[in-house]
């Protein structure tokens, strides 16, 4: 089974994704953390972001995977743990910039679709239900209004002693929602065949019911 999971930034992808596969027993995966991953070496590398050659060159290069359980995911960049240190302001800005760039999309991608053949997955991203797994059993696009995903982005932040503010926090998810929507090679897009829920006014609990009961509901169709 491969679930998709896509929408904008701090929609909840990855609490719910990591609930589902606590719940289902699935691989996750978070494809925002590989973009991240692949952003901090070219940040290490020095090169500069618009020359897409050289960004393209350093993704190639630059082994990136995820190991460990949902709760406790590590993102690992030629075997270093960099899992925290791929939560700044600069990678995310950063990782929003070269996901532009086709042939890291490329390289990306196709790691992703070998990842995902490892057995029952859930994804979350920008273009997983699009791009990566059109055939995704169930696909979710999960969104709320920008001010509660920048709430929660800042809550999440203030855990990791960020020192971004509010408006801060708004400002980059509304720069980097705009970025991810209007790129020209998989932009951030609901599938036609993806299930939207709005998160504004719903709980995490309430949210996950709703992926839950459509997942049944889908397995007891192809039962
Ligand atoms: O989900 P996130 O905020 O960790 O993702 C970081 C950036 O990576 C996001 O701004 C856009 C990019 N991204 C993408 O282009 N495609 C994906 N499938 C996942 C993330």
């Amino acid at each position: 089974m491969i679930i998709a999971i896509d929408g904008p930034s701090g929609a909840g992808k990855s609490t719910l994704g990591r609930m589902l596969a606590r719940k289902l027993n699935l691989l996750y995966i978070d494809t925002g953390a590989m973009y991240r991953a692949a952003a901090l070496a070219v940040i290490e590398s020095g090169v500069s972001t618009t020359d897409e050659d050289a960004v393209a060159d350093v993704v190639a290069r630059a082994r990136i995977n995820l190991a460990g359980d949902p709760d406790s995911l590590q993102v690992l960049l030629d075997g270093r743990n960099v899992s925290n240190k791929i939560r700044t302001e600069e990678v995310s800005q950063t990782s929003s910039v070269i996901s532009t760039i086709p042939a890291v999309r490329r390289a990306l991608v196709a790691r992703q679709r070998e990842m995902g053949k490892r057995g029952s997955v859930v994804l979350e991203g920008r273009d997983i239900g699009t791009v990566v797994f059109p055939e995704a059993d169930v696909k979710f696009f999960l969104t709320a209004r920008p001010e509660d995903r920048a709430q929660r982005r800042y809550e999440e932040d203030r855990l990791r002693e960020s020192n971004l503010t509010f408006d801060e926090t708004l400002d980059d998810i509304n720069t980097r929602d705009a970025r991810d929507s209007t790129r020209a090679d998989s932009p951030l897009r609901k599938a036609d065949d993806a299930i939207v829920i709005d998160s504004t006014e719903l709980s995490i609990e309430e949210v996950f019911a709703k992926m839950l009961s459509a997942i049944r509901e889908r397995q007891g169709r192809d039962a």
